[in-house]
């Protein structure tokens, strides 16, 4: 009698893919199921882990989710400015919308049992490991509970007639999807190595960019972006534009020592060039319609939010309701923000909101609104105790 079936996450990889005869053979499973999740990873990846997983499994599923990973996880994470350390988070944004598909298909199927591929030295196993107990799943890990290298898995994925695409020409571990792509691994591991060129597919090096500036024009509408350069654009589309223009110029390249959830400290490496800008104008903007009350207090707000997507725990109350609480905010957060690329960086060219807080009227060198002898009054109290405090100890 076997175990009956089981629900792999499986993107197609060495890791995955062995996991398919190693469920059937190490764990005794009759039934594999995988399950690709499109959250805007290459089209040839996409493509070939459904080609892997019909030839290797009993049933197959390749589920695009790339619109919904936009709107439900992309914009709610350019509300809460979402980084890490530092940068805009992209894996994290993807792993519980990626869970969550598989434990649909695991209600479809039948199965009590899910699946993964992550080792035990990661963040992912435990964004996965979260969403799956939530809903009831028992969890195998294969990598993780068997403590295998990379040679043994070539071998044994020769020995099963599995394509093999590691090796000395793809020592990296990438990890993609629309907003943000990561590498690590290889020769990265040594901190102390300069990454060579060939690790990056998004963005150009700043020296190599054009020798202009350009120009890009980002409309907001309650905290999301819904235009580029005038044009109105559905999320998934406007962020791949941008990452064409963005990357082009260099923009949203990112190597970094990174604190893992475990403790572990990691060598990173990022792109993410329609992230890098997008952040940029939406906190430019934020600054022009939110008062400075609510910019300081959601500061909090959003380094807790980035806290919480970043471990994956999306569905802590907390992070229901430091949404709520962002989403509030976002409904001011209306207007555009034109920005400047050039060789890699990004400037703030000009702003622009109906929600505006400012008073150019008020605020000019040239106006006479205010009357300036009422600012008198508020300096008479303004630091008061302090300026007590230094008198006594003049005494
Ligand atoms: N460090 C990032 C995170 O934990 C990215 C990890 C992505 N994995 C990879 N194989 N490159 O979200």
């Amino acid at each position: 009698m076997g175990k009956g079936k089981i629900v792999l996450a499986f993107s197609g990889g060495l890791d995955t893919s062995i996991c398919i005869p190693l469920l059937r053979e190490h764990y005794g499973f009759d039934e594999i199921i995988t399950v690709a999740v499109d959250v805007g990873q290459p089209e040839a990846e996409v493509a070939r882990a459904t080609e892997k997983g019909r030839m290797l499994a009993d049933n197959h599923y390749t589920i695009d989710v790339r619109e919904k990973f936009v709107t439900d996880y992309v914009f709610p994470a350019i509300k809460a400015n979402g980084s890490y350390e530092g940068y805009p988070m992209g894996t994290a944004l993807a792993r519980p919308l990626i869970a969550e598909e598989i434990v649909r298909i695991a209600e479809e199927e039948g199965a009590s049992k899910i699946a993964h591929g992550c080792t035990g030295k990661g963040n992912d196993q435990l964004r996965f490991d979260f969403v799956f107990r939530s809903a009831g799943y028992e969890i195998v890990a294969p990598m993780r509970e068997m403590n295998l290298t990379r040679e043994w898995e070539i071998c044994y994925a020769q020995e099963h007639n599995i394509p093999v695409s590691v090796g000395k020409k793809n020592p990296y571990s990438v990890d993609e999807n629309c907003w943000s792509r990561s590498i690590e691994g290889g020769r990265l591991e040594d901190p102390a190595f300069h990454p060579p060129e060939e690790i990056y597919a998004w963005t150009v090096s700043p020296e190599k960019a054009p020798d202009v500036m350009e120009e890009v024009r980002i409309r907001f509408e309650r905290g999301v972006p819904v235009a580029l350069n005038g044009k109105s654009l559905p999320g998934l589309a406007l962020i791949q534009e941008l990452n064409q223009i963005a990357g082009q110029n260099g923009v949203g390249r990112n190597d970094m020592i990174e604190d893992r959830i475990l403790g572990l400290k990691a060598r990173e490496v990022y792109e993410h060039p329609a992230a890098t800008v997008l952040l940029a104008a939406h906190r430019d903007l934020e600054h022009l319609v939110l008062t400075r009350q609510e910019l300081v207090f959601k500061q909090i707000i959003d380094t807790k939010w980035s806290e919480l997507a970043y471990m994956g725990l999306v569905h802590e109350p907390l992070f229901y309701a430091l949404n709520a609480f962002i989403d509030t905010t976002q409904e001011r957060v209306n207007g555009t923000v034109d920005l400047g690329l050039y060789k890699g960086s990004v400037k703030i060219l000009g702003r622009s909101s109906g929600n505006a807080l400012y008073s150019d009227d008020l605020v000019s060198f040239d106006s006479t609104t205010i009357d300036q002898n009422h600012a008198i009054g508020f300096s008479n109290y303004f630091g008061l105790q302090a300026r007590l405090l230094r008198n006594l100890k003049k005494e």
